[in-house]
């Protein structure tokens, strides 16, 4: 998931550098059918949240850090969520998962298109801040000595 969220947010924004060219096609359509693919499995992880066996985390840790990490994170499932729907809820046209299925845009009022089209952008905003403040912390965490947070993770 972290791959293509990743993957997603690098190319979505380097497609403003495509636009006109040949690439721009191939790149966006890739783009969304990976989305689309992440789109039930996020959800499935999401669910799974509540039923999986939780690892205990580091000893050591106030209270207070717990909760804004648990804040933090269901944050960052939020914004990924109004990151994919917001993408399919934009849609200008159809397109074709992987060039193979055809895939109808879920929405055919402009108005309604462009409203979520504005709402992608704001919200791969956050997500690229929340993904850069998370990949900082396991950063610094794995330099600080404390390892057990990036294998909790993983
Ligand atoms: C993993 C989740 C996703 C990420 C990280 C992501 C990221 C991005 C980014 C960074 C942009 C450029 C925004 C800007 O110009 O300010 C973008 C544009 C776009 N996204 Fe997404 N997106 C995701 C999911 C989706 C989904 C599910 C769809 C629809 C199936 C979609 C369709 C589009 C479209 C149509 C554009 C305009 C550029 C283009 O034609 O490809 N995105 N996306």
């Amino acid at each position: 998931m972290a791959v293509i969220i990743i993957y997603a947010m690098c190319v979505g924004y380097i497609l403003h550098a495509l636009e006109g060219t040949r690439w721009f096609y191939f790149f966006s359509e890739l783009n969304m059918s990976l989305a689309t693919i992440a789109t039930p499995v996020m959800l499935v992880r999401f669910i799974w949240r509540f039923f999986r066996p939780s690892i205990e985390r580091p000893a050591g840790i106030s209270l207070r850090k717990k909760q804004m990490v648990a804040l933090v994170h269901e944050v960052f499932y939020l914004t990924i969520f109004a990151v994919l729907v917001s993408g399919f809820l934009m849609l200008h046209k159809d397109y074709h998962l992987f060039g193979l299925l055809h895939v109808t845009r879920p929405v055919d009022v402009p108005v309604i298109n462009q409203f979520f089209f504005t709402a992608h952008r704001y919200s791969c905003m956050v997500l690229g801040i929340i993904l850069v403040m998370h990949v900082a912390a396991v950063l610094k965490y794995t330099v600080t000595g404390k390892p057990e947070i990036l294998r909790r993770m993983l």
